[in-house]
């Protein structure tokens, strides 16, 4: 199995970190990641972490301006993509077709193959033009997986909710995982 994970200038590269740290733990994909240059900035103002670590975990790290890069083309058959955290200028630029970076145009290729494409919007309030964008996503085929905490599992920390929603990504993916327990009233 062979996913990519983009991270975009979102808030929340913590969850990102903590999706890589599991896919590198359970070794159950090659995985390949893309950083864009504002997640680069944001991921270090966050978490502390720069672009070295995110090359620790993947096989692969690709520049976001690469567009001659393999992946950039169906011809490569990757089978899953991941866009954590994703912004609202990468969702309004894969709804309407933009393929500007790698991170893009990777995206607009899992849509037009029919591959698994699992975005993880952050913005708050969501304004109508960004919910209609993701409904358009959605309609399309594309998993729209805001990281929303599940208050009744009582978490307490920020990192057990960001290790909920890594866990509910690797759900999508069919990877098992022991991030967050089930509900058991
Ligand atoms: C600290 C910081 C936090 C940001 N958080 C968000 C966010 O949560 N959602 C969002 O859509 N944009 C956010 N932005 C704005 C994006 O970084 C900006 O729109 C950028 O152009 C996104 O580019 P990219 O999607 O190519 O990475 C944030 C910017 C900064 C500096």
């Amino acid at each position: 199995m062979e996913i990519v994970v983009g991270i975009s200038g979102a808030s929340g590269s913590i969850l990102a970190i903590k999706l890589l740290e599991n896919l590198s733990k359970t070794k159950t994909a090659e995985i390949r990641a893309i950083v864009s240059k504002d997640a680069e900035n944001i991921m270090k103002y966050e978490t502390g972490y720069g672009v070295e670590y995110v090359r620790d975990l993947v096989d692969r790290l690709y520049p976001n301006d690469d567009l001659s890069a393999d992946i950039a083309s169906g011809t490569h058959k990757f089978d899953a993509m991941v866009i954590v955290p994703c912004s609202m200028s990468t969702v309004a630029k894969i709804a309407c077709g933009i393929a500007d970076n790698l991170i893009t145009r990777t995206a607009a290729v899992a849509l037009k193959e029919r591959r698994k494409l699992i975005l993880v919007p952050r913005e708050t309030p969501l304004s109508t033009i960004a919910l209609k964008r993701l409904y358009e996503l959605s309609s399309a085929g594309a998993i729209i997986l805001p990281p929303m905490p599940a208050f009744y599992l009582k978490q307490s920390t920020l990192e057990e909710v960001a290790e909920y929603i890594a866990g509910k990504i690797l759900d999508q993916l069919g990877i098992e995982h022991r991030l967050y327990r089930p509900y058991a009233p």
